[in-house]
């Protein structure tokens, strides 16, 4: 065997027993980097004799040449073996059962919350908070609510301790003091509604301590009971998904409306079941008004020049009315089982109501 033949063998036999791609590298350098077995002996080709340069160059160049071939044939080889050992390592099983995300459900009453703002945004309304902590002002004494009222004894409402003036701050029996706080400070034409937390010191299975009402006020010129009834009408249909739902207004009285109505919808009941837009029963849902004339001059306002309707409703009996919940204090006891059967996923919010589009 030649010096080149010997040569070849042996770095064909590297490239062969290269066993990974980094190997393989090292051979070729070995064979053809700059200081390469074969390239040192191209370089002492020219002190060779023209006869013998030619033999010899041609023979190292037909090495080179097959090496190279070699060592791309090993390389390819190398790297689908590398490529599949990687799709080997990182093989989904997907025949596994798939875990489902953990996702958080919106709470009845913040869902029914969103559904009474959705339906009086459409109407128009925004939104308009206050303070849990009122004075008695705001509570009491603005909505024309008398000193002898009910509502102001120490066995109906909390109040806490008195401040530095010996006045003592409550904690908001209703949402309308927010009326009071949105006429001092807006013009009208008024148009908002009033979600919020309230508080009176009740606690049974239609009771709690802590309750959620959503009150609406709309001020303006020649606002009448017409406007007050439409809107009512068109919320109690929208609210419970039925079209024809019989809404009936009955007389009542609150100090800071006149006159008053309660809002009754129909019904009936079967089998202790009950059924709600059809039958000849009806269901008290919400407290409503003309803004009482001595209210909007507490505020400012000339009741000859503006008038507006109130009203006010209790969320908790909206959501247990709708999605058939029975004890009012399974709100409040964040009980996972309960809040996983009777919460919402978000991604049912856009679908909030129904009806209120073509009717308004
Ligand atoms: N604030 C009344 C209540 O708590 C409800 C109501 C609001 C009634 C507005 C009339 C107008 O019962």
């Amino acid at each position: 065997m030649t010096e080149i033949e010997t040569l070849k063998a042996d770095l064909l036999s590297s490239v062969e027993g290269a066993s990974d791609l980094a190997a393989l590298e090292a051979v070729r350098l070995d064979a053809l980097g700059k200081k390469g077995r074969i390239s040192v002996q191209l370089k002492r080709l020219g002190a060779l004799e023209p006869e013998q340069r030619k033999q010899t160059g041609q023979a190292l160049n037909q090495v080179k040449d097959e090496l190279a071939e070699a060592i791309s044939a090993r390389q390819k080889l190398l790297e689908a073996e590398a490529l599949s050992a990687q799709l080997e390592a990182e093989r989904v099983d997907i025949s596994l059962p798939v875990q489902q995300p953990l996702a958080g459900n919106i709470h009845p009453l913040s869902r029914t919350v969103e559904e009474i703002a959705a339906i009086f945004a459409d109407m128009g309304f925004s939104i308009a908070e206050g303070p849990d902590i009122e004075t008695d002002f705001y509570n009491f004494t603005a909505l024309n609510i008398p000193p002898e009222h009910p509502a102001r004894q120490e066995h109906d409402t909390f109040y806490l301790r008195p401040d530095a003036e010996n006045v003592r701050p409550v904690l908001r029996t209703h949402t309308s003091p927010v009326q009071i706080r949105t006429m001092q400070k807006e013009k009208p034409p008024i148009r908002i509604i009033v979600p919020g937390r309230t508080y009176r010191s009740d606690h049974d299975a239609t009771h709690s301590p802590m309750f959620h009402q959503c009150e609406g006020l709309v001020i303006g010129e020649n606002i009448h009971m017409g406007h007050l009834k439409g809107c009512l009408i068109d919320f109690c249909r929208a609210f419970f998904g039925v079209d024809d739902l019989p809404v009936r207004f009955r007389p009542s009285f609150f100090p800071f409306t006149e006159p008053s109505a309660e809002v009754d919808i129909g019904c009936r009941r079967v089998d202790g079941k009950l059924e709600i837009g059809a039958g000849d029963d009806w269901l008290e849902i919400l407290g409503s008004g003309m803004v009482h004339p001595k209210v909007i001059e507490n505020c400012g306002m000339n009741p000859d020049e503006v008038q507006g309707f109130a009203f006010g409703m209790g969320v908790e009996r909206l959501a247990m009315l709708k999605y058939g919940i029975s004890d009012l204090r399974t709100f409040y006891d964040s009980d996972l089982r309960w809040l996983k059967h009777y919460g919402f996923l978000p991604i049912d919010v856009p679908a909030l109501h129904t009806g209120l589009d073509e009717g308004v």
